[in-house]
């Protein structure tokens, strides 16, 4: 089977780069997913996801959620983390090494530190900097808050794995939870369906289950262009974007 790898913005382009090297040597789509998003995660110049990703409101590093879905695999399994460079990575050992489908607070810190993984200051000057802007009200939210990246992969024996990871919407409320470790929101994959992932306000993909409705949509025979379009009019429908302020936790 011909390798395919799809994501979801235009910091995605190295991340398919990375993706596309290992598919095309016979790796794994779940190497391959992997590989990818750890390459937007560790680039500290896209402010939305990993190293420099936006911060809540009180100033502090947020929450860095990711999620894993392989397809077919034994189960679905995600990891909000905190502080960890490649949260992906934390993610997957969740999906390898625990019965768990979701770890989170300080669970989730003590599994990582057992597992090897090191605490990391996401945290660059250029980050603060924009924080402080916000502050100041000179810097608007949705300037930074919408760019997770999710990624798709098929590999040559037809197996599908879908990453999804985010520092999540900037100056977010303490304790919200967006779309991207939330199994059918942020991401979801169905063995020999196919694979959706999301990006943009977490909360419209939440309200609309919308990865998993996308795949279910194919699964009843929609081509994947109308699935995705059927899926938006949904959001649409139930969208509470022009209910938002535009500081919204200002
Ligand atoms: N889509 C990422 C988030 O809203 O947290």
């Amino acid at each position: 089977m011909e390798p395919i790898v799809i994501s979801t913005w235009k910091h995605g382009l190295a991340a398919n780069q990375a993706a596309w090297e290992i598919l095309s040597s016979g790796g794994s789509a779940l190497d391959a997913a992997e590989g990818g998003v750890r390459v937007t995660e560790s680039d500290p110049s896209v402010h939305s996801v990993g190293l420099g990703g936006a911060r809540m409101r009180k100033g502090w590093c947020s929450w860095m959620p990711a999620s894993w879905m392989p397809a077919p695999g034994r189960w679905v399994r995600w990891q909000p983390w905190r502080r960890s460079e490649n949260p992906i990575s934390v993610a997957r050992r969740v999906m390898e090494a625990t019965p768990h489908v979701l770890l989170a607070g300080k669970g989730a810190f003590d599994f990582a530190l057992s597992q090897g993984f090191e605490r990391t200051n996401l945290l660059t000057e250029e980050a603060f900097q924009t924080w402080l802007r916000w502050r100041r009200g000179e810097t608007d939210t949705r300037e930074i808050s919408h760019d997770t990246i999710g990624l798709c992969a098929l590999d040559s024996r037809g197996h599908l794995a879908v990453a999804c990871t985010t520092s999540g919407l900037a100056w977010k409320l303490p304790g919200r939870v967006g779309d991207s470790p939330i199994c059918g929101a942020g991401a979801f994959a169905e063995a020999h369906i196919g694979a959706a992932c999301a990006t943009g306000v977490g909360e419209e993909a939440l309200r609309v289950a919308g990865s998993f409705l996308v795949v279910e949509l194919m699964r009843n025979g929609y081509e994947p262009a109308m699935a995705c379009r059927e899926a938006c009019r949904r959001i649409r429908q139930r969208s509470v974007r022009e209910s938002l302020p535009s500081r919204p936790y200002g």
